[in-house]
């Protein structure tokens, strides 16, 4: 794949949630399921292209904590999927240099499903390529939540000295190893974060696209990653500079 060029900068981590894949199969006469299988060709191509462009973390949302609302059927062709998409893509990853992790909470999630998790962590743990977050099992809130408590138990056990900063917090995520968020990307048209992130995401550029993940790919990726590149991103600062009206003196 070729090195795209951009505007301005490219964005060091990227988030997606990958959402539509139902209503992609639906629309075709497909169950839901088969829009699943169709998503894991989006998924190579995108980090290919994340590859190529440069970015250093990319983050998705596979399975949330409250997908497990869906019929037991989708549930558990969700649970195979995602152990057999890493265990057909883990050596495809691995010859690119990509590090592979996971995050998300074990509770109810499947034996099978975290063990494929971290044996593609294993095998992938000392690439220097980009670092491949599969959120499995994730939802922000829990996240917060679990490190809250972790938190309050390493405070009275003296482990936390002093008062929980920014960076104590940071530590206790699941993510704990990741630089913020600067591009979060969502498919299908849905403009909300579906419990993504949310801590992460705080000073986040947001790309909503239109089209379905099954049909996204690198050069919708690119795409979000131009918009990016053109932002102004201030994190509260700001400059002032008036517009010279046509009328005034130079
Ligand atoms: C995203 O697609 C994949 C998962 C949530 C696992 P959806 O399954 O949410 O597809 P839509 O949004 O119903 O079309
Ligand atoms: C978010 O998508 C979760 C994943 C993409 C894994 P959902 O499709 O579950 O989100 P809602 O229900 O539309 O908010
Ligand atoms: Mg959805």
């Amino acid at each position: 794949m070729k090195k795209p060029k951009f505007t301005g900068s490219v964005p060091e981590h990227i988030a997606i949630v990958m959402d539509g894949n139902g209503r992609w199969a639906n629309a075709r006469g497909l169950t839901r399921v088969e829009g699943h299988r169709a998503g894991e060709a989006a998924l190579m191509d995108v980090i290919e292209g994340a590859i190529a462009a440069g970015v250093k973390y990319l983050t998705v949302f596979a399975f949330s904590t409250e997908n497990w609302k869906r019929s037991p059927d989708e549930v558990k062709f969700l649970m195979n999927y995602n152990r057999e998409v890493l265990r057909r893509r883990r050596d495809q990853l691995n010859e690119w240099g990509v590090r592979v992790r996971w995050a998300g909470r074990r509770p109810k999630l499947w034996p099978s499903v975290i063990d494929e998790l971290l044996t593609a962590e294993k095998l992938t743990k000392k690439n220097k390529g980009l670092v491949f977050t599969m959120c499995v099992n994730y939802g922000a809130r829990t996240e917060l939540v679990d490190a809250i408590n972790q938190m309050i138990e390493d405070k009275g056990s003296g482990k936390i000295k002093g008062s929980i900063t920014d960076k104590t917090v940071q530590k206790y995520l699941l993510t704990r190893d990741l630089p913020d968020v600067d591009l979060f990307i969502r498919t299908s048209g849905e403009q909300r974060i579906s419990n993504f992130l949310l801590w992460q995401s705080a000073y986040s550029e947001f790309v909503f696209s239109e089209v379905l993940w099954p049909d996204f790919g690198h050069k919708d990726l690119w795409q979000a990653i131009e918009a990016f590149s053109k932002r102004n991103r201030r994190f509260g600062k700001a400059v002032d500079k008036p517009k010279k009206s046509k009328g005034s003196a130079k």
